[in-house]
């Protein structure tokens, strides 16, 4: 790999989104939100009514491009409870899996030189995507300090929702992800864990920064 791969998993609401987004604008890398390609594939989907059965020919007529352009064109939607509900169901599936780390995977490939690398955030990238990853993180934080965090992050979007629904629900997606059989959520192996249940964003900023910088030395000259 002549581009620096650095891979963010762990569960639902731990804030390696934002953590993942801040540290690609810092250090030139360009930010792969692997989970947006599962809502966005769920919303296909539903809008085609599409009936389980059909799936692999419902895969096979779906190009790539568009596929690509219907999630930039549709992505505020694709955050809403009902498609973060069919994502993690079909996320189960292995044809699923497959069409989306094949995209994902040459996303790497062809990654424009203007950036020093690429930083890819979800629940595989270190196990599946990109198993030769420079450097790994698992970003983890108790279920009701996510819940809590997430809760508050709805009632600033002003929806309305209870502290319980999102509690169930973040409950719900973190059985369904760690116990698919087809690439659960897991700690990668030789992956960094950072437990950030009692740290502020910053915090956990500062410490994933630092062990960039440790691990990558020549990272810092570039940024
Ligand atoms: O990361 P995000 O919450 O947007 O992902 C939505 C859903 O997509 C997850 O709950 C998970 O089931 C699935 N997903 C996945 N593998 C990824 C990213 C997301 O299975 N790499």
């Amino acid at each position: 790999m002549s581009k620096f791969v650095i891979t963010i998993d762990g569960p639902a609401a731990s804030g390696k989104g934002s953590l993942s987004q801040k540290i690609s604008k810092e250090l030139n890398f360009y930010y792969l939100e692997t989970g947006i390609y599962y809502r966005g594939f769920a919303d296909l989907f539903h809008k085609n009514e599409v009936n389980g059965s059909d799936l692999t020919s419902f895969i096979s007529n779906l190009k790539i491009k568009y596929f690509e352009e219907y999630i930039k064109k549709n992505n505020k939607k694709l955050y809403s409870t009902k498609v973060t509900k069919l994502a993690s169901k079909l996320a189960k599936k292995v044809e699923v899996r497959l069409f989306i780390v094949k995209i994902q995977q040459e996303i790497i490939m062809k990654l424009d030189k203007k950036f020093n690398g690429i930083i890819l955030e979800g629940r595989d990238c270190g196990t599946v995507i990109a198993p030769e990853a420079d450097l790994k993180f698992y970003l983890t934080s108790h279920l009701k300090v996510r819940a809590e965090r997430r809760f508050k992050q709805f009632v600033q979007d002003k929806k309305d929702i209870s502290y319980e629904k999102v509690l169930n629900d973040l409950r719900e997606r973190d059985i369904q992800d760690k116990s698919r059989v087809h690439s659960p959520l897991q700690k990668p192996k030789n992956a960094v864990v950072i437990d950030n249940s009692n740290y502020k964003f910053e915090e956990t900023i500062n410490i994933v920064k630092n062990i960039i910088f440790s691990r990558i030395p020549t990272l810092k000259n570039k940024t």
